[in-house]
C-alpha cells in the first residue's frame, strides 16, 4: 500500500477570521480535505498562524494550523480547492482571480451569492442548482469554479421552509431573526454597544435573506415567486441564530401536519456518504421553549437546524420559531458540504 496522501488540497482564505478559523477546526482530520495553505491580509501574511489568528473558539487551534506560515491571498497556491472566509469588502476580487487561476472557490461572502451562474447551495434544499457551473465554465476555461453559501440567517429559514414549500407551497414569510455576535466576525460588534442590548439593525442583513432565500427556493435561474420581509437583530447570544417565522402557505396547512412534514424531511443526498452530511438536515422539537441557542446550536455537530413552537398564525397561516449554527450549518459547516457535494458528482474533478 502507498502512503499517498490522496485527499483533496485545500486553501482557506480569511483564515484567521470567525469563519476561517472554523473551517480550519473542522478541516482538523477531515476525510476528504487536506489543507495545504492558510491566507489573510497583508496584516497576518508572514506570522504563523498561531499569531495572526485571535481565537474565538471555544477549543484550542489544530497543532499543524498553530506552526503553519499565514500566506498572501494570491492564486497558484498548491490547493485545489479553495474556501473562503474572507471579509465582503476584499472577497468579490480575489475569489474572482482564484476561480480564474484554476482553483475550484466555495465562498462564504455575499460578493458572487447572486450572480446568475453561481449556485447559491443548501445542499438539501437545492442541490441541482450546481447546473448552474456548465454555464459558468465559460467563464472560467481554466478549469475554475465559484460556489457560494447564503447568508448565515437565510441558511436557517430555507432548511425550515424548503419541507413545507415542498408540501403546501409558500405565499409569502415574515421573519424577526435574533443574530448572535459571532456572526458579525472578530471582534464585531464593540461591547459597549451589545452588552445588556438588541440592536435592530444589521446593514445589508434584511435584503440578503429576503433576495437569497428566493434563489435558493426557485429553480436554477428562476427566483422563488413568494414574497418575504425580513427584520433582523443582533443579541447578545455568542452563536447561533434564531429566526421567528410567519408563513402562509398556498394550501391549507394545519400546525400538525407542517410538524409532520419536518419530521419526514431527509437529506436528498443521504446515499452518497458525504462526512459533513448530518443524519437529520431539520428536527422538531416539542418543549414550549426550545429551540434555545445554548441547548440546540450543536444538534447534529452544528449542522443540524432545530425547529420549535410550530402553530397556528392569527394573520399568516403557522408559526414557527428555528435555531442555526451560523459559523457551523451557517457557514463553514455547509461550505464543507457543498465542496463534498460536487465532489461526489464530479464536477470538481
Ligand atoms: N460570522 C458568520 O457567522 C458568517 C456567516 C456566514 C457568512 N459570513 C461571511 O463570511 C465572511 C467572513 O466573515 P467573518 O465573520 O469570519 O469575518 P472576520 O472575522 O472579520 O474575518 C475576515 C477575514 O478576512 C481577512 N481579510 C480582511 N481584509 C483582507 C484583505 N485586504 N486581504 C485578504 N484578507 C483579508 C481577515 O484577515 P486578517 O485577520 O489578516 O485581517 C480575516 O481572515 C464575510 O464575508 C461574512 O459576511 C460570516
Amino acid at each position: 500500500m502507498s502512503g499517498r496522501d490522496a485527499r483533496v488540497t485545500v486553501a482557506v482564505l480569511g483564515a484567521t477570521g470567525a469563519v476561517g478559523q472554523r473551517f480550519v477546526s473542522l478541516l482538523d482530520g477531515h476525510p476528504w480535505f487536506r489543507v495545504t495553505a492558510l491566507c489573510a491580509s497583508d496584516r497576518s501574511a508572514g506570522k504563523t498562524y498561531g499569531e495572526a489568528a485571535r481565537c474565538v473558539l471555544d477549543h484550542p487551534m489544530p497543532d499543524w494550523a498553530r506552526d503553519m506560515e499565514v500566506l498572501p491571498c494570491k492564486p497558484g497556491l498548491d490547493a485545489h480547492l479553495a474556501f473562503s472566509g474572507l471579509d465582503a469588502s476584499v472577497a468579490g476580487d480575489i475569489e474572482v482571480a482564484f476561480a480564474t487561476a484554476g482553483h475550484a472557490v466555495v465562498s462564504n461572502s455575499r460578493n458572487h451569492r447572486m450572480d446568475p451562474d453561481v449556485p447559491l447551495l443548501v445542499p438539501e434544499v437545492n442541490h441541482t442548482h450546481l447546473d448552474l457551473l456548465i454555464e459558468q465554465k465559460k467563464r472560467f476555461p481554466g478549469g475554475g469554479c465559484l460556489v457560494t453559501n447564503p447568508n448565515c440567517s437565510t441558511v436557517g429559514l430555507v432548511m425550515a421552509l424548503a419541507p413545507i414549500q415542498a408540501a403546501f407551497g409558500i405565499d409569502r414569510v415574515i421573519v424577526a431573526t435574533l443574530q448572535s455576535v459571532s456572526g458579525a466576525g472578530y471582534p464585531g460588534v464593540p461591547a459597549m454597544d451589545i452588552l445588556d442590548n438588541v440592536i435592530p439593525h444589521i446593514g445589508g442583513e434584511e435584503e440578503k435573506i429576503e433576495s437569497e432565500s428566493r434563489k435558493i427556493l426557485g429553480a436554477p435561474g428562476k427566483a422563488a415567486g413568494f414574497a418575504i420581509s425580513a427584520h433582523c437583530h443582533r443579541v447578545h447570544v455568542s452563536d447561533g441564530h434564531t429566526l421567528a417565522a410567519s408563513i402562509k402557505t398556498t394550501r391549507p396547512a394545519s400546525p400538525e401536519e407542517a410538524v409532520a412534514t419536518l419530521r419526514t424531511f431527509r437529506s436528498p443526498l443521504a446515499s452518497l456518504g458525504l462526512p459533513s452530511l448530518p443524519e437529520r438536515p431539520v428536527i422538531v422539537r416539542e418543549e414550549p421553549d426550545r429551540p434555545q441557542p445554548r441547548f440546540d446550536r450543536m444538534a447534529g455537530a452544528g449542522m443540524t437546524v432545530t425547529v420549535g413552537r410550530v402553530r397556528r398564525c392569527p394573520v399568516l397561516d403557522l408559526r414557527l420559531v428555528a435555531l442555526v449554527h451560523n459559523t457551523i450549518r451557517g457557514a463553514a459547516g455547509v461550505a464543507l458540504l457543498n465542496a463534498q457535494l460536487p465532489r461526489a458528482n464530479g464536477l470538481l474533478g
